[in-house]
């Protein structure tokens, strides 16, 4: 999407307490986000103008705020309600909530300040392509690995993502759609924006244990406890490339969806095309994740 260096018109975006078009919106020149990436965030999925997963996302985002020693920037009742309240003036239907906090403006040094400085919150909203979407979960896409060079918090969902970005970058031109990432053992951590899935020899659903090496997908949560209430076999264990490369389904899962890989580092999965089990989970995860939103929105 090319916005030819200017903001995106008619969209608006939430700083700080207001509402206002994204050419008005701004934050502080020596915010700590900004200067420092002393910030965490949260992606939310919106479908049918409906935000997702989120009282997972609410959950995840205190969480990672506690593990850098903030709290939360409003109530999480008044958060969602400011989250909601976006994407209606916005008129979203399909697309992805961006909500990131930061430690706030204070002259740049590296400790942390001692007094509680005033935390900056904003949010965007941005439609996705739908038919863009639907493509890449019926058809599948393709992942490339890299060695994964990020830091030893992984499980906490700060705004530093300079190394997830090099990885992303390198597979679009590969020509491929994700990286999944390596770590010095040879074990797949996770994708570069997205956690890593294969289904086993033995037909199980694999994906990496937690642990300070990946991020808690939301996605991945909602996944698990939807395969557990179905009753499919599930294994949460590492993998190497080499049995990914030799699995008989893979699929990667995000705020974006889950979205089947039909081949790995030019290796063909299965049959090449989106495999049953992996059909079966996006059903689950989006039937799931559909009534729960639709819960919450009466
Ligand atoms: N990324 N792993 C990493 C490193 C991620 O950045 C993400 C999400 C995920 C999947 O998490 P979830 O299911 O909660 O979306 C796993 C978001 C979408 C992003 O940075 O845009």
């Amino acid at each position: 999407m090319s916005w030819n260096g200017r903001a995106p018109a008619g969209r608006i975006a939430y700083v700080d307490g207001r509402y206002l078009p994204h050419g008005q919106a701004s934050i502080h020149i020596e915010d700590r986000g900004l200067q420092l990436g002393d910030a965490v965030y949260e992606v939310c999925a919106i479908s049918d103008g409906l935000l997702q997963d989120e009282e997972e996302h609410l959950d995840r985002l205190e969480r990672s705020l506690g593990e850098i020693g903030m709290a939360m920037p409003m109530s999480r009742h008044v958060l969602a309600l400011v989250m909601r309240e976006l994407v209606r003036r916005n008129r979203t239907r399909t697309g992805l909530l961006y909500l990131q906090v930061t430690r706030g403006a204070a002259r740049r040094d590296h400790p942390i300040p001692k007094d509680v400085i005033r935390p900056t919150l904003i949010m965007t909203v941005h439609e996705l392509d739908a038919a863009a979407l639907s493509r890449r979960r019926e058809e599948g896409i393709k992942v490339i690995t890299r060695p994964d060079e990020r830091w030893a918090r992984c499980d906490i969902k700060t705004t530093q993502l300079l190394a997830n970005l090099l990885a992303k970058t390198a597979a679009r031109q590969a020509g491929a759609y994700e990286a999944w990432l390596v770590d010095d053992e040879g074990f797949v951590t996770e994708g570069s924006s997205t956690n890593a899935w294969i289904v086993d020899g033995e037909g199980r659903l694999t994906t990496r244990q937690l642990s300070h090496d990946i991020l808690p997908g939301v996605t991945r949560r909602v996944i698990l406890a939807a395969a557990e209430e179905a009753q499919l076999r599930v294994f949460e264990r590492k993998f190497t490339p080499e049995e990914a490369s030799r699995a008989r389904e893979a699929f990667i899962s995000s705020a974006a969806g889950v979205i089947p890989v039909t081949a790995i580092d030019g290796h063909q999965i299965g049959e090449g095309r989106p495999g049953p089990l992996t059909k079966r989970v996006q059903q689950l995860y989006a039937h799931r994740s559909s009534a729960a939103a639709a819960k919450l929105s009466r």
